[in-house]
């Protein structure tokens, strides 16, 4: 779960075209597993439901999208959108195996310009991808965009748990001696040195709400997890059109 520091979404896209084909080994050996927990928890609090239209944005090698799927079901219809297609062809590779009768549609994309219309899905989820894209507004707008109205969008990513001395030290042990250590085993250590780093910069849950009400939306919960040292941004589009007064 990296984020570089860079701010063009080139190099961004390059950092992670590096780490595909360890991606997926590393978050289940330094979450000990856990991130399959919060990701159908944000897959739970998204609303995504039998038949649904449903989008995972920033899907790197499928887990969230293949969450969905199960969700949806064989009536509802998964679109995994990403800018890596070294990630994209991982995800590939996993639903052909896992959901052989339930194509997902995988889509090489910008989460800044969304190839979709207005008010296309029903269900939105991001996993540890606001971090990483270079313009957070933009990315909320778009979402906000291609939700229809009342619909959800549940968005999971790191977090700094202030206001616990404790828990902060851990995290920041944990993320820039074990993470880091793992990581140059694997020839990635620069790669990964930049998570802890970019969590100072990254909005904190109330900054992520008050972002969220800015690009369009209806309501906006953060709900921390992990004693805070990550959390979900539950956002909701109006019930009205998108011109509504109330959005
Ligand atoms: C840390 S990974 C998260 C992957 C997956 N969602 C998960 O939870 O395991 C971040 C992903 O965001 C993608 N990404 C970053 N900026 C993006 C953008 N502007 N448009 C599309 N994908 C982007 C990267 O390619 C990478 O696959």
């Amino acid at each position: 779960m990296p984020s570089p520091t860079f701010e063009q979404p080139e190099q961004i896209r390059e950092l992670f075209d590096r780490i595909a084909p360890h991606y997926d080994f590393f978050n289940q050996t330094l979450s000990l597993g856990l991130h399959q927990v919060w990701k159908r928890m944000a897959v739970r609090w998204s609303g995504a439901s039998s038949g649904d239209h449903v989008l995972d944005l920033c899907c790197g090698t499928g887990d969230l999208a293949l969450q969905l799927a199960r969700r949806v079901g064989r009536r509802g219809r998964v679109v995994g959108l990403d800018f890596s297609p070294a990630m994209l062809n991982i995800a590939r590779h996993r639903s052909r195996q896992l959901f052989p009768n339930h194509p997902i549609e995988w889509v090489l994309g910008d989460a800044l310009t969304l190839p979709f219309p207005n008010d296309s899905f029903d269900a939105v989820t991001m996993g540890y991808g606001l971090r990483n894209v270079s313009d957070i507004p933009q990315a909320l707008r778009e979402i906000r965009r291609v939700l229809k109205p009342g619909c959800r969008a549940a968005i999971l990513d790191f977090h700094r748990p202030t206001g616990i001395p404790f828990l902060e030290h851990f995290q920041r042990w944990y993320l820039n001696t074990q993470v880091v250590a793992q990581a140059k085993a694997l020839g990635l250590g620069s790669e990964y040195a930049y998570i802890d780093p970019s969590l100072d910069r990254f909005p904190s849950g109330e900054e992520q709400r008050q972002m969220a009400l800015q690009a369009g939306f209806a309501s906006a919960k953060f709900y921390p997890l992990a004693w805070g040292m990550m959390g979900v941004l539950v956002i909701e589009a109006c019930h009205c059109d998108r011109q509504c007064s109330a959005s």
